[in-house]
């Protein structure tokens, strides 16, 4: 069952099918398009989606806004500081300024290489932009099979990379959970063979940590050696060995906007203040106000509550329980934060050109109003190696009726299913291009 009660209310609304159609067409078939007040359960996102806790209610009150030194820094710096085991906190206000921070600091040279268990596309698009070429070595891509840790870095694969290229890579990277392959979780041995292979060859070893709780109950629950350990000292064990740690508290910090680096390491942490000043706001604010500070200094103790994960990791295993009973292929096994749901097995008859998981992801919308986001050939392009509809569930704000309500939607989806048609693009820019293209479906 849910591990709160409900305090403040928001009303959703749900719209006459036809009405979301006139919508729908409106907004070019693009859901991003969508005005929010139009969805009726918005699974497009987990990140700072989540609702506030009466805690973190009553700390914005105490919110110091003062310019430098301010009270709520201090106690998100502590906060960031115990959650992570680290002692330098750079603030900034959400994940990709941290990896802007850091990638354009590690990369020196165009062309070098970054690796990691499987990218982000903001930490990629760093990188990327930075100089780097890079490299996933996921160590499963196989949708159907449930083994535990399908998140882990493929150590042999990136060791073997790493011989040829280690002088030439600039970072390795673990991204825990492994949001674009199916927000599975990283084992703690994994890790730790990741950094000693990082440290082998005289890379900085990075965790992304913004789903760092997460995984950490995925560790507590299946792997054995922490079996005993609580959650915040699984995390902290997790984050030992890594050179830096970045964190997008939209996600685990349980807040709506907010961020930090965290390094023992003086010299970076040197550089990435630098660097915070110019893009972020002074080192003791980095891009956010001192409410924010305060609902992620809050929101890091609160996500550690056993309780609180349990019933997280659950409301996701129960929605992948009833969309794979109602025929739809799933990766496997539930991950920590969202459904992915494949769409080529869902929709064969619709080709890759034609987008399947734009097909999929609008008929979710059209049926009854629940938005999820398509993560596939529109998202990627030609480099895309599936075509999946990613459902996330945000942080403490839908119960389980709603999940039904969900599974009930996902029923008349696939009934529907064979009259599905995919999408051409009738106007794209060149980067990005899933935010803002728009399409027809195909005749
Ligand atoms: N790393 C991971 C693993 C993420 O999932 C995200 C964001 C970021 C970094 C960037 O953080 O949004 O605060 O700048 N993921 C969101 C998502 C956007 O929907 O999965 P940010």
């Amino acid at each position: 069952m849910e591990s709160f009660k409900i305090k403040i209310v928001e009303p959703i609304r749900i719209l006459a099918k036809k009405e979301r159609l006139r919508i729908l067409k409106k907004a070019g078939y693009n859901l991003f398009r969508v005005p929010a007040d139009k969805v009726t359960i918005d699974f497009l996102t987990d990140s700072g989606t989540g609702a506030l806790s009466q805690d973190q209610l009553a700390m914005m009150m105490k919110g110091d806004e003062s310019y430098a030194g301010a009270k709520s820094w201090q106690r998100f710096e502590k906060a960031a500081q115990e959650f992570t085991g680290k002692k330098e906190i750079i603030p900034v206000h959400q994940g990709r300024a941290a990896e802007k921070i850091i990638t354009e600091t590690l990369v020196k040279s165009r062309g070098c290489y970054a690796v990691a268990n499987t990218f982000f596309d903001t930490t990629r698009a760093n990188f990327e932009h930075a100089g780097a070429v890079c490299v996933d070595f996921p160590a499963s891509d196989n949708i159907a099979s449930r083994e535990k840790f399908k998140g882990n870095l493929n150590v042999r694969a990136a060791d073997y990379f790493l011989k040829k290229n280690g002088a030439k890579t600039a970072a390795l990277v673990m991204t825990a959970t492994n949001n674009a392959n199916g927000g599975q979780p990283v084992s703690l041995v994994n890790i730790s063979a990741a950094a000693a292979l990082a440290r082998r060859y005289k890379i900085p070893f990075i965790i992304d940590a913004c789903r760092v709780a997460e995984n950490g109950y995925f560790i507590k629950r299946d792997e054995k050696s922490a079996s005993a350990m609580t959650i915040s000292a699984i995390v902290r064990k997790s984050l030992k060995n890594a050179d830096i740690v970045f964190m997008s508290a939209k996600k685990d910090g349980l807040a709506n906007m907010g961020g930090f680096i965290a390094t023992d390491n003086k010299k970076f942490a040197e550089m990435f203040k630098n660097l915070g000043i110019l893009y972020e706001g002074y080192s003791t604010y980095g891009g956010m106000s001192g409410r924010e500070m305060e609902t992620v200094a809050q929101g890091l103790k609160e996500v550690l509550e056993e309780n609180y994960l349990r019933h997280r990791v659950g409301q996701v295993a129960e929605l992948h329980k009833t969309l794979s009973k109602i025929g739809f292929k799933l990766i496997n096994p539930p991950g920590g934060h969202a459904v992915y749901l494949d769409a080529s097995t869902a929709l064969p008859h619709v080709k890759k050109e034609n987008l399947p998981g734009q097909a999929l992801a609008i008929s979710f919308y059209l049926e009854g109003g629940v938005r999820g986001v398509e993560i596939g050939t529109l998202m990627f392009g030609k480099s895309a190696r599936r075509e999946l509809v990613r459902l996330a569930l945000p942080r403490r704000a839908y119960t389980k009726s709603h999940l039904d309500y969900v599974a009930e939607v996902g029923k008349a989806v696939w009934k529907k299913r064979k009259t599905l048609r995919g999408f051409k693009i009738v106007k794209a820019p060149a980067e990005l291009r899933h935010f803002s293209a728009t399409f027809r479906p195909v005749s």
